[in-house]
């Protein structure tokens, strides 16, 4: 089965083509410089530019993976959650393709394919769902901080997601403070390399709470009030260093001690994580340490397939046929507000591909 995938949930347009769990092809147009100056993603720029990237980056991907359009078995796209704009631009052109090919279209949760991106490994990436097993899921990006007790392959439990920021958004938010261009993820990151965690002490929201909900528009306000009562702190070098590594601490503390309690408490024996923040060097190094400590088994979304990518969407619509799910309306519209709590709990969706 050749699966032809197309995600532009947010910021990224990517296709991908899917064959029998390898990615032949993943390519990803990143439209950070459009949104940039802006200091986050704007929805409208954000569909416009998928109208642009769509149908040069499906060109590309197909030629990748060397498939023609009669190869293609079925055609997936993110159909929600994510901006309104951007993901009809997605869903519009993979029905339109599922039409004139005469192929089923399978319409995919965003993050039911981020939970299952880390069973994805090596190079060409393949999908290795003969070694899964029950698992936490820690799903981490720009939009969401959610932990998922997946239970058995297509059939998963949310058990709490974030209240208000996400992780990867208290990142950005941060780095617009300290004046860093957007997304300031990756350069908190690297700054935070050569800066002491423990130079200043950072609240770390409802990390005590017993529940699974997490909450960092606190951590970002703090950092608001230190920066306002410290004028001209960002003029030396080391106390940039120092606070973005103190402020990253606090985050991935939050993350690691809510994961490591959840895990215990359902008590499964695999840890995953995916979503834009898994390529954090610091949360990768404390959940392998946390991990090991705990006795859990780790895997962790290869960097490529943990930011926004298509190959995601086509192994987890690939994987959705092999169960037999059934397809989508071809005239199905986006669902941006799509919670992963209304899919995967039983095989709620009616079968077959005809
Ligand atoms: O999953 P993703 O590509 O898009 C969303 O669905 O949101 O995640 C993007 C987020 C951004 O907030 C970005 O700052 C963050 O992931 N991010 C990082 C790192 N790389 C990306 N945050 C911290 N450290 C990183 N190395
Ligand atoms: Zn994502």
């Amino acid at each position: 089965m050749t699966i032809l995938a197309f995600e532009t949930s947010c910021d990224e347009t990517s296709v991908a083509v899917v064959r029998e769990g390898s990615i032949l092809s993943n390519v990803v147009s990143s439209q950070v410089e459009v949104h940039a100056e802006y200091g986050g993603v704007v929805p409208e720029l954000a569909a416009r530019a998928h109208l642009r990237n769509l149908l040069p980056v499906a060109r590309q991907a197909m030629a990748q993976a060397g498939v023609l359009p009669r190869d293609i078995s079925a055609v997936a796209a993110t159909q929600g959650p994510g901006l309104p704009g951007a993901l009809m631009m997605g869903l519009q052109a993979a029905q339109a393709t599922a039409y004139l090919l005469r192929r089923p279209f399978v319409g995919i949760n965003h993050h039911e394919a981020h939970l299952y991106s880390p069973w994805t490994k090596g190079h060409p990436p393949r999908a290795d769902f003969a070694a899964f097993q029950p698992n936490l899921a820690l799903i981490v990006s720009g939009g969401h901080t959610m932990l998922v007790h997946v239970r058995a392959e297509l059939k998963h439990e949310l058990l709490g997601s974030t209240l208000d920021d996400a992780a990867g958004e208290c990142f950005d938010k941060v780095g617009k403070l300290m004046g860093l261009p957007y997304p300031a993820g990756p350069q908190i990151d690297r700054l935070a390399e050569t800066g002491n965690a423990n130079a200043y002490s950072f609240p770390r929201p409802l990390i005590f709470e017993p529940h699974d909900d997490f909450s960092f528009s606190g951590l970002k306000t703090a950092v608001r009030y230190f920066l306002r009562d410290r004028p001209g702190f960002l003029d030396d070098k080391q106390r940039i260093f120092d606070l973005c590594a103190s402020v990253q601490e606090a985050i991935v503390d939050v993350l690691i001690t809510k994961t490591m309690r959840a895990a215990k408490r359902i008590a499964v024996r695999c840890v995953t994580a995916s979503g834009g923040v898994t390529c954090n060097r610091a949360l990768r190094r404390s959940l392998a340490a946390a991990c090991k400590q705990n006795n859990l088994e780790l895997r962790l979304a290869e960097a490529s397939l943990c930011t926004d990518n298509a190959g995601m969407i086509g192994v987890l619509a690939e994987r959705k046929i092999f169960f037999n799910f059934a397809s989508t309306d071809l005239n199905s519209d986006i669902l941006p507000a799509w919670r992963l709590a209304d899919i995967g709990i039983e095989f709620k969706q009616t079968l077959r591909i005809s």
